[in-house]
C-alpha cells in the first residue's frame, strides 16, 4: 500500500515536470553528441541513449535519443550542468558516464562500449503496449524478464522524436532502494503528455539493464529489434599521440599536445591522474597518480598497418605491469588556455605578479591599457601578434594554432 502511494506521487511529479519542459523554449542550442565506438574497435550502428539530469545513477532520466546507423548521436538538452550519460547497444555492456554539459554548445563526448561476453544473462523485454489515458495523454506498459534475477532500476522508454527518456516503474510501485534487485513482470511509464493517435510507435525505443550493466535487445514500439551489425572503422588513425585511446585495463583516455613534446592526458571516468606526460620521438614518459600512489610509465608509439598503439610498462609502489593503449579515434582537441600558458609561457612570465621573470609579469595585463614591455596598446590583436611573431627577447610561437592562441588570450584576460 505504502509503495503504491509513493509510485503515484512520482508519476505526478514526472507529469508536471515533463509538461513544464515541453512548454519551455530552452531545448535549442545545448547538445550532447558523440560517436559510439566499441572496445573491439568497431563503430556501433544501432542503440539508445538516455540522460539523467544531475548526478549519475540518480535515475532522474529526462532526455534521450537513438544511435544513428553511422554510430553518431546528437541530443538536445534543456540545460547545462551535470548530467549522467547512458549509452546502450545490443551485444555491448552499457556505458554510464558523468558529464558536465556547457550550455549553448554541442558537447562532444567519446563513448566506448565494452563487449558483453555473456549475453545469455541479459534482461529481456516483451509485450510492449501503448494505452490511451485521455485525448492528450497516454502510457506505455512492457514486460521485463531476467534469467539471473539482478534487474536494475533502468527500464527505459525513449521518445526519439522529442528527445525524451522516461524511466518505467514496476506496476507494484517503485523500490526505495535502487540498488536492490528489481522484480520481473510488468513495468509502466509515467503519463506521457501527447495524443496517442498521432504517435508512431517506431519513434520509441525500449531498453532495460541489469546491475551488471548488461542490456538485452533494444526494441521499437512495434516490438522490432533495432539491432544493426557494428561496422568497421573507416577513419584511418594518424600515427600520433593526440587522440582518444583505450588501455588494456579498459579505461579510456584523451591525450593532447600542449607544446612540442609536452602532452596532457585525461582519463574518462576513472581514478588515474596524469601529472606529466612528455614525448621524445616515439618515446612517451608519464608521471601519474593512481588511488593516491605515485607511478611512472614508459611507453613507445608503434604504428602498424591497421592499428596504432602505445606499449610499455608502468610501475607503482608494490606493483608493476604492462600497459598497452590502443588508439580509437583521431581527435583535434584544443587544450585550455591555462594549460597552454603553463606549458608555453610560464617559464618566462609570472601569471600572479607583475614582477619580471624573463619577460614582464602578466597579472592584470588586459586590465592595463598599455602592454608591460613595449607600452603598445593592449588588445587581442597586439597580444596575438606578440605570441605569433615574438618580439624583444621573446621567441615566436609558430606551433600554436589560432584557436589555441584564442584560448591563451581568454586566460590572460582572467589574470
Ligand atoms: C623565453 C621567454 C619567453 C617566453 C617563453 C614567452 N615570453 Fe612573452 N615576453 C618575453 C620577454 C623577454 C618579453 C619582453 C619583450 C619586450 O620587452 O619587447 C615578453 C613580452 C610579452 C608580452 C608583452 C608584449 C609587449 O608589447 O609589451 C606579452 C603579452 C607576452 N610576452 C605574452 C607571452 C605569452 C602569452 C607567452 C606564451 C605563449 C609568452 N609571452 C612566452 C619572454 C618570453
Amino acid at each position: 500500500m505504502h509503495r503504491k502511494a509513493k509510485g503515484t506521487v512520482i508519476f505526478g511529479l514526472f507529469w508536471v515536470s515533463s509538461f513544464f519542459l515541453v512548454g519551455s523554449l530552452a531545448w535549442c542550442d545545448t547538445y550532447v553528441s558523440g560517436k559510439v565506438l566499441t572496445s573491439d574497435g568497431k563503430v556501433v550502428a544501432s542503440g539508445a541513449v538516455a540522460l539523467e539530469k544531475g548526478e549519475l545513477h540518480n535515475n532522474a532520466f529526462l532526455a534521450g535519443g537513438k544511435i544513428l546507423p553511422d554510430g553518431t548521436f546528437k541530443i538536445p538538452l534543456p540545460s547545462g550542468g551535470p548530467w549522467g550519460l547512458h549509452v546502450y547497444s545490443e551485444g555491448y555492456i552499457y556505458f554510464p558516464l558523468q558529464i558536465r554539459v556547457n550550455e549553448g554548445m554541442d558537447n562532444e563526448t567519446p563513448v566506448i562500449l565494452p563487449l558483453d561476453s555473456n549475453p545469455d544473462d541479459d534482461p529481456r523485454i516483451s509485450n510492449i503496449r501503448f494505452a490511451k489515458a485521455s485525448d492528450q495523454v497516454f502510457r506505455i506498459t512492457m514486460r521485463v524478464d531476467d534469467s539471473d534475477g539482478n534487474l536494475g532500476p533502468q527500464m527505459l522508454a525513449v521518445d526519439t522524436k522529442r528527445f525524451r527518456a522516461y524511466r518505467m516503474l514496476p506496476v507494484g510501485g517503485d523500490l526505495d532502494d535502487k540498488k536492490a534487485n528489481f522484480p520481473v513482470g510488468d513495468y509502466v511509464s509515467p503519463f506521457i503528455p501527447a495524443a496517442l493517435d498521432k504517435e508512431d510507435p517506431r519513434d520509441w525505443l525500449f531498453v532495460v539493464a541489469d546491475h551488471q550493466c548488461s542490456n538485452g535487445p533494444i526494441y521499437d514500439g512495434l516490438y522490432q529489434s533495432v539491432f544493426r551489425q557494428p561496422m568497421a572503422h573507416t577513419e584511418s588513425l594518424r600515427c600520433e599521440v593526440l587522440g582518444i585511446w583505450k588501455s588494456n585495463f579498459d579505461k579510456v583516455y584523451r591525450f593532447y599536445l600542449l607544446s612540442p613534446g609536452k602532452l596532457k592526458g585525461e582519463q574518462f571516468d576513472g581514478n588515474l591522474i596524469i601529472d606529466r606526460m612528455v614525448q621524445e620521438q616515439d618515446r612517451i614518459t608519464m608521471d601519474f597518480r593512481f588511488e593516491g600512489k605515485k607511478g611512472e610509465g614508459t611507453l613507445r608509439l608503434v604504428c602498424e598497418d591497421s592499428r596504432v598503439i602505445l606499449t610499455g610498462d608502468f610501475t607503482l609502489p608494490g606493483r608493476s605491469g604492462e600497459w598497452i593503449f590502443t588508439k580509437l579515434k583521431n581527435e583535434e582537441i584544443f587544450p585550455k588556455g591555462q594549460d597552454l600558458f603553463m606549458a608555453n609561457c610560464a617559464v618566462c612570465h609570472f601569471h600572479d605578479s607583475t614582477e619580471t621573470k624573463v619577460g614582464p609579469g602578466l597579472k592584470g595585463v588586459f586590465k592595463n591599457p598599455q602592454l608591460p614591455g613595449t607600452g603598445r596598446p593592449t588588445s587581442e590583436e597586439t597580444v596575438r601578434k606578440q605570441i605569433q611573431q615574438g618580439g624583444g627577447k621573446m621567441p615566436p610561437f609558430k606551433n600554436l594554432k589560432e584557436e589555441e592562441i584564442s584560448e591563451i588570450i581568454d586566460y590572460l584576460k582572467t589574470l
